[in-house]
C-alpha cells in the first residue's frame, strides 16, 4: 500500500496530498515571488498568477512515489555485488559463479567463471552466452520464481574441449532482484563413468567370444559330431584352450581390481632384482623354447638391490618378457639388461626384442586396458590386452616409469626405470 501511496487516495485529496508533499518548493517559490513584488519588479496581479501557476504544477505533477524510489534502488543493484562484501565471497568460491539481475543480465562473474567461460561482461544477457535449452529453462524458471530453489540442471560446453557442469541457481537473498548460478565441473566424473562402462563392455566382449566358441562346439559334439571320435578330440582341445583364455582374462581382471583397491603406501620389501628376473626367466623357459627364442642376460656383477612388492614386480617382468617372446618371436632373441642405479636414478631394466616392432601411433596407448595393436595376433597369442595396463599400475605404485621405444622392423624395447633412494 505504501508503495503507491498517491494512488490509494481519491480525487481532490490526491492533489492536496501532492501539494503537501511539495510544500518546500512551493514555499520557496512563494517567497521568491513575494520578494520580487516587494522590490516592485512585478505587479501584484502577476504575482498572484505566478503563485497559482507554481501551485498548479506542484499539485498536478506526479509525485515521486515510493515505487519509483524502490526502482532506483534496484537500478543501483544492477551493479550487482560491486562494492559489497559478497563480491569477495563470490571470488573466494573455487567454482564458476555468475550473478545476474531480474532482466537476465550478468552483473558479476567470479574469476573461476571467467577462466572457464572466457569474457562475461556485466550487462551481457546470460541466455546469449549460455545457449543450451536446459540452462535457458533454468534461468527462465528462476526469473519467473517457479520451482523451489536451488534449481539445478546440466550444462555442457563442446569447444575447445568437452566439459560437463552441474549448475545450481537460486535468488540472492530476498527482494534483491539478483540471482546466482554456480557451476560444478563434472567432466572428470563423466570421463571415469565412460571409462567404467567401456571397461565393462570390453570385458564382456572378451568373455563372450570364447564362450560363444565353446557353446558352438558343445552343440556340434551333441549333434553331427556325436559319433566322430577324431572330431571330438579336436573340439575338446579347442574348448580347453578357450576355457583357459577365459580363466586368464578373469585372473587379469581380478588382478587389476585388486591393484586398484590397494593403497598407495610405499612398498618396502628388500629385493634383489637379478634374482627376481631369473625366477621369471625360469618360469618362461618353456614358452621361449616353444617359440624358438633364446634369452640373453646382460647383468652387472654386483647385486641390484631394490625395495618393492615381490609378487607385483614378478608380474611386471613376466608380462614384458612374455610379450617380447610372443610378439617378437621372429627376431629369435630377447635381451634383458639390468643396470644399477646412478646418481638420482635407481636401477633400470630393459627388455628388448628383435621382432616386427610397434608402429609409433600405437605406443602411447599400449598401457590402456584391452588395447592391442592387432587384435587377431594378440588373440592367437592368448592375449587379453590387460598385461601392460597391469604393468603400468604396478609401476606407478612403485614410483617407477615405463618407457617404450621401437623402430619398425627392428624390434621394441621396454624400459623400467625405478626411483633412486
Ligand atoms: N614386444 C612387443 N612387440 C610388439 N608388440 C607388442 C609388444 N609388447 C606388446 N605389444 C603389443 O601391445 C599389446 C598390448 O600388450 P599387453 O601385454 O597389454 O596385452 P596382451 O599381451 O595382448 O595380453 P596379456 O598381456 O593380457 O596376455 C599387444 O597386444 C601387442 O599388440
Ligand atoms: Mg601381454
Amino acid at each position: 500500500m505504501i508503495e503507491t501511496e498517491g494512488e490509494t487516495l481519491a480525487g481532490g485529496s490526491v492533489i492536496l496530498a501532492r501539494l503537501a508533499g511539495s510544500r518546500w518548493p512551493l514555499l520557496a517559490s512563494a517567497a521568491a515571488i513575494g520578494a520580487l513584488g516587494l522590490a516592485g519588479e512585478v505587479a501584484p496581479l502577476w504575482q498572484a498568477l505566478a503563485f497559482a501557476g507554481v501551485a498548479a504544477v506542484a499539485g498536478l505533477a506526479p509525485r515521486r512515489t515510493v515505487r519509483r524510489r524502490k526502482n532506483e534502488t534496484e537500478a543501483a543493484a544492477v551493479i550487482g555485488l560491486d562494492g559489497h562484501p559478497a563480491r569477495e565471497l563470490a571470488e573466494a568460491v573455487p567454482d564458476p559463479l555468475i550473478v545476474f539481475d531480474r532482466h537476465g543480465m550478468i552483473t558479476n562473474a567470479n574469476t573461476a567463471a571467467r577462466t572457464a567461460f572466457g569474457k562475461l561482461d556485466a550487462g551481457t544477457l546470460l541466455t546469449l552466452r549460455f545457449r543450451t535449452p536446459e540452462l535457458q529453462g533454468l534461468v527462465a524458471q528462476l526469473l519467473a520464481g517457479t520451482g523451489v530453489p536451488p534449481l539445478s540442471g546440466d550444462y555442457a560446453e563442446r569447444v575447445p574441449i568437452e566439459r560437463w557442469f552441474r549448475v545450481s541457481g537460486a535468488p540472492l537473498g530476498q527482494g534483491s532482484g539478483l540471482f546466482v548460478l554456480v557451476f560444478k565441473d563434472q567432466s572428470e566424473m563423466r570421463r571415469i563413468d565412460r571409462m567404467r562402462s567401456d571397461f565393462i563392455a570390453n570385458a564382456s566382449h572378451e568373455l563372450r567370444t570364447p564362450l560363444a566358441s565353446i557353446a558352438g562346439f558343445v552343440e556340434t559334439l551333441r549333434g553331427p559330431a556325436r559319433n566322430d571320435a577324431k572330431a571330438r578330440d579336436q573340439f575338446l582341445q579347442i574348448m580347453q584352450t578357450q576355457t583357459g583364455r577365459m580363466a586368464r582374462l578373469i585372473d587379469d581382471l581380478l588382478s587389476l581390481s585388486r591393484l586398484e583397491m590397494k593403497s598407495f603406501s610405499a612398498p618396502a620389501e628388500p629385493l634383489d632384482l637379478k634374482a627376481l628376473i631369473d625366477g621369471v626367466l625360469d618360469a618362461l623357459r618353456h614358452l621361449a623354447a616353444e617359440s624358438g627364442v633364446t634369452i640373453e642376460k646382460v647383468y652387472p656383477a654386483e647385486p641390484v638391490a631394490l625395495r618393492g612388492m615381490r609378487d607385483e614386480l614378478i608380474q611386471v617382468f613376466e608380462n614384458l618378457l612374455e610379450n617380447a617372446i610372443k610378439y617378437g618371436q621372429n627376431g629369435k632373441r630377447v635381451v634383458v639388461t639390468v643396470e644399477t642405479g646412478q646418481g638420482a636414478a635407481g636401477p633400470r631394466v630393459t627388455v628388448r626384442d628383435f621382432g616386427p616392432g610397434i608402429p609409433e601411433e600405437h605406443i602411447p596407448r599400449l598401457t590402456e586396458r584391452f588395447y592391442r595393436v592387432d587384435v587377431n595376433t594378440s588373440r592367437t597369442q592368448k592375449g587379453t590386452g590387460l598385461g601392460l595396463a597391469i604393468v603400468k599400475h604396478i609401476l606407478t605404485r612403485h614410483d617407477a616409469r615405463l618407457t617404450i621405444r621401437s623402430t619398425l622392423g627392428e624390434g621394441a624395447a621396454f624400459t623400467v626405470q625405478f626411483p633412486g633412494k
